[in-house]
């Protein structure tokens, strides 16, 4: 034999050696959703019932939120829950085009702290992952999100990896036992791997365990600015020249890290963020603003954004190189994606390869024109 063909057959047994470790680790055809995510979460209670939600415009809708109780790490399902659950199922399960429903955990309003104990020790880690399957099975949800805003420092970086591996274990294991398909497995994540502007210190997102373990993280491609800072700026610009708070920024970082655009679903928000301008009549984007618009607590929904609009005959402009629209009248002023801007962040992550968006919330649109056009755009 040549070296070269020694060469050839050692690279070959390599191959195929690693096709079967792959099937070792992986015992599940991977990935188990295959097809392009179109999802929006419904905060419970939301004066938008699931049964009229447009199931035409969406693969995935998300019930939001639950929440770990603090000694036993198992889920707290309160009496509204138990209430808006069955409503949740029932009213999307069995729809006409069908779409999945998988149960998100945490939220921005949640303690950190609490999932930071939660994921810090096997014990800990396999009764969360325990009650979240038992809840999930109980109810008839098809799937699991973890919305834990935020891992504080690397330590709950390496701990949330552990969860991802065990909780996929667990899901897999249970699948195989009940002869069921498996619970899908989520995450809301940063916009962007590294988390830098909030909390202590920068930490990174475990790329590998996500790669591994979920079946697609969802950046949160939104709340770039807000009325906690004193100027002006946009919600979710898709371009900043000027910094790294941008979905450019953000799902790039993503991609570099190793995790797989084909793994990722990006956040789109129908809403808006409000201030109070300090002088009406200085309002561009980085205006001084003297915090939340009156009246709002710094935020407003797509539909009653349109409504101010109409109300107020605001000043709308389009910022071309931001790919986003403001609108002022008197000393609001507002930051908003409207469906042109929308439709370009859409097919921007389209290009990169992205599975999917989702938006955060299915009762912030204006008669699905935002849900009907994202998906339009995005295609199938
Ligand atoms: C958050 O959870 C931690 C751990 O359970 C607890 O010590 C703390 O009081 C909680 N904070 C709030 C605001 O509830
Ligand atoms: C998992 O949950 C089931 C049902 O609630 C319970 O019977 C079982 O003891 C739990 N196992 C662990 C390890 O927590
Ligand atoms: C943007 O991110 C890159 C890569 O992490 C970093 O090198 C650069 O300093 C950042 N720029 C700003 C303005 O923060
Ligand atoms: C924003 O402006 C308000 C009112 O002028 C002031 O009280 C507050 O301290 C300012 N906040 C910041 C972050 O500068």
């Amino acid at each position: 034999m040549t070296t070269s063909m020694v060469t050839f057959f050692t690279t070959l047994l390599v191959i195929l050696m690693s096709f079967q470790t792959e099937s070792l680790q992986h015992p599940m055809p991977s990935p188990y959703y295959s097809g392009s995510v179109k999802a929006g979460y419904w905060p419970s209670g939301n004066s938008l019932s699931p049964s009229s939600i447009d199931t035409r415009y969406f693969t995935h809708i998300y019930y939001a939120f639950v929440e770990p109780e603090p000694n036993t790490f198992n889920l707290i399902i309160t009496s509204s829950d138990q209430n808006y659950i069955p409503q949740f199922i029932n009213g999307l399960s069995s729809r006409n085009p069908p779409v999945k429903t998988i149960l998100s955990i945490g939220g921005g309003s949640s303690n950190a702290t609490l999932f930071s104990l939660m994921a810090s020790t096997v014990k800990n880690r396999a009764a969360f992952i325990n009650s979240t399957i038992q809840v999930a099975r109980q109810y008839g949800f098809d799937g699991l999100d973890l919305d834990w805003e935020f891992p504080q420092n690397e330590q709950d970086m390496a701990n949330l990896a552990l969860l991802f591996k065990e909780w996929h274990q667990a899901v897999v294991l249970e699948a195989k036992v009940h002869r069921r398909p498996r619970l899908l497995l989520t995450a809301a994540v940063y916009y962007a791997h590294t988390i830098v502007l909030i909390g202590p210190s920068r930490r990174s997102y475990p790329a590998q365990a996500i790669k591994d373990y979920l079946d697609w993280a969802s950046p949160m491609c939104f709340d770039y600015h807000g009325a906690w800072s004193n100027f002006t700026g946009y919600n979710n610009a898709l371009f900043d020249p000027k910094s790294n708070i941008s979905t450019q920024f953000g799902l790039g970082s993503w991609i570099q890290s190793g995790v797989p655009p084909s793994k990722l679903v990006f956040g789109l928000p129908l809403y808006g963020r409000a201030w109070k301008l300090q002088d009406p009549k200085v309002h561009g984007d980085g205006a001084p603003a003297v915090g939340a618009a009156d009246g709002t607590d710094g935020t407003m929904n797509y539909n009653d954004i349109l409504e101010f609009n109409k109300k107020n005959k605001a000043t709308v402009v389009f910022d071309r190189s931001a790919v986003s629209y403001y609108t002022y009248a008197g000393t609001t002023w507002m930051s908003y994606d409207d469906a042109p801007s929308m439709t370009r962040k859409v097919q921007y992550a389209k290009s990169l390869g992205l599975k999917g968006y989702f938006f955060w919330q299915v009762g912030g649109d204006r008669s699905w024109t935002m849900s009907r056009q994202a998906s339009s755009s995005w295609g199938h």
